[in-house]
């Protein structure tokens, strides 16, 4: 089976790529398997600044998931761009993922990242639960964030534009549509669930923030519904990601609409994970008979109710 996944301005041997966030600047995860073979890589948030994220304690495990407050550290974009992007492997398309405080800000930094050859498309973080200004608060307006896509979309010098869509909004196909209309090319989905864990002990919340967010299988079912809902209402590519572990779960939200996955929270239970799911997703698709993507994306039977 030919695995490749054709997005606007985007090709993919495969449809796996590591979430951002969980799998650092990618050259940490060289050590656990061959960079080149996955669909791309999509990178830790950048800001302009470099930033310290939160206090600690900022992970907590959780049954069947993880909640994490980290806020966005990160070395900053120029860091970035000197020490850490000219030794990812050419072959391997990069995801920028972005964060910013304001507009302004976020078409500079698209801007930026927009110019670099080796960006092969920019992911705009509109929905981290886990810091103060930006962030989420974005993803939770449909003006805000159609007013931060159009400013990404003018920077980005041509370069795909990936919206990230939170999971902590009333209704997350209004949030879509908006990002559609304001000309992202494609979007993804979903970010954390916020959540909180306690210790009826120290009687102090687990976090030192109080809450975060939310990731791993445990979410899975809400991610499955979500991107289902928005593969229905929108007409760009659609990335899913949320608790997935297996080769099972990858298929799952290809059948419901998305044409690619990221995998976060499994590459902290096994570091190779993502390496081995790009063998299992085609053996598994070979299995089920599949002999191109698009006689399966999408392909969920509808139930009326
Ligand atoms: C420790 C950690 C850090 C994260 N950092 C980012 C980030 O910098 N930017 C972003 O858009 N999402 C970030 N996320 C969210 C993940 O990319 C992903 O959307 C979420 O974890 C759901 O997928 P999963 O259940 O497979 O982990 C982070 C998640 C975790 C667990």
């Amino acid at each position: 089976m030919d695995t490749t996944v054709h997005l606007p301005g985007l090709t993919l041997k495969n449809p796996i790529i590591p979430a951002s966030g969980t799998f650092g600047y990618g050259l940490e995860f060289a050590r656990y398997g061959d960079l080149r073979r996955l669909g791309a890589i999509c990178v830790k948030g950048l800001s302009l600044k470099p930033r310290e994220g939160n206090p600690m304690p900022r992970i907590a495990e959780t049954p069947c998931g993880m909640l994490n407050s980290i806020g966005l550290q990160n070395v900053g974009v120029e860091v970035f761009l000197q020490q850490k992007l000219p030794f990812l492997p050419p072959e391997v398309p990069i995801i920028a993922n972005l964060y910013a405080q304001s507009p302004e800000e976020f078409a500079e930094l698209a801007g930026v990242l927009g110019a670099e050859e080796r960006i092969a498309a920019l992911e705009v973080n509109v929905s981290c639960p886990n810091v103060r200004r930006g962030g989420v608060q974005f993803g939770q307006d449909p003006e805000a964030l159609q007013t931060v896509t159009r400013a990404v979309v003018a920077a980005a010098q041509g370069k795909p534009v990936i919206v990230k869509l939170s999971p902590n909004v009333t209704d997350i196909t209004a949030m879509a549509r908006a990002a559609e209309a304001a000309g992202a090319t494609m979007l993804s989905l979903i970010n954390t669930l916020t959540g909180m864990a306690v210790d009826i002990r120290t009687r102090a919340p687990r976090l030192a923030t109080g809450t975060g967010g939310l990731s791993g299988p445990a979410i899975k079912p809400v991610a499955l519904r979500m991107v289902h809902a928005v593969c229905r209402a929108v007409d760009i590519p659609v990335i899913g990601m949320g608790g997935i572990v297996s080769a099972e779960d990858v298929l799952e939200f290809i059948l419901v609409g998305a044409s690619a996955v990221q995998v976060g929270t499994a590459s902290f239970m096994r570091p190779d994970r993502v390496f081995t799911l790009v063998d299992e997703v085609q053996a598994l698709a070979e299995t089920l008979g599949i002999g191109a993507w698009e006689e399966f994306r999408g392909c969920l039977k509808e139930v009326s109710r």
